[in-house]
């Protein structure tokens, strides 16, 4: 039984991950700052580069919905050792939640929390254009 909704919202989204070639399902669920909820889910293609990942699925849905400002993303997956984000999520997720907490949890009740700017060092952003 997960007691954080926001965990709870990715695991569900989870089930409708389209992972045929990696069966790697992975949810996302972004906070933003009125408290609404916004989840993505992998997303893959034949042609494999084309990929979405389920955190800039999340992302991109809440910009599309108006949402500017995020408080915390939490990322799903079925693994012993926590799924971080990848490289690309880490910068999407950098340009558009900045320093957010992040919640990194498995099936099995496990979770972690920690900041974004954590797993991304140094990261480029519009400050430097
Ligand atoms: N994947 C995500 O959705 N998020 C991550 O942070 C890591 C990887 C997906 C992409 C692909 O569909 C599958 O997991 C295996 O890489």
């Amino acid at each position: 039984m997960v007691n954080d909704p926001l965990i709870a919202a990715a695991l569900a989204v989870r089930e409708n991950a389209h992972a045929p070639f990696s069966k790697f399902k992975v949810g996302a669920a972004i906070e933003d700052d009125a408290g609404r909820t916004y989840t993505g889910c992998n997303v893959e293609n034949a042609s494999y580069g084309l990929t979405c990942c389920a955190e800039r699925v999340a992302v991109f849905k809440a910009i599309s919905e108006g949402a500017r400002r995020f408080v915390r993303v939490a990322i799903v997956a079925d693994t012993e050792m926590l799924t971080p984000p990848c490289g690309a999520c880490r910068q999407i997720l950098w340009e558009f939640c900045g320093d957010v907490e992040l919640v990194l949890a498995n099936l099995h009740d496990r979770s972690e929390t920690m900041r974004l700017g954590t797993l991304i060092p140094r990261a480029f952003d519009a400050s430097f254009l």
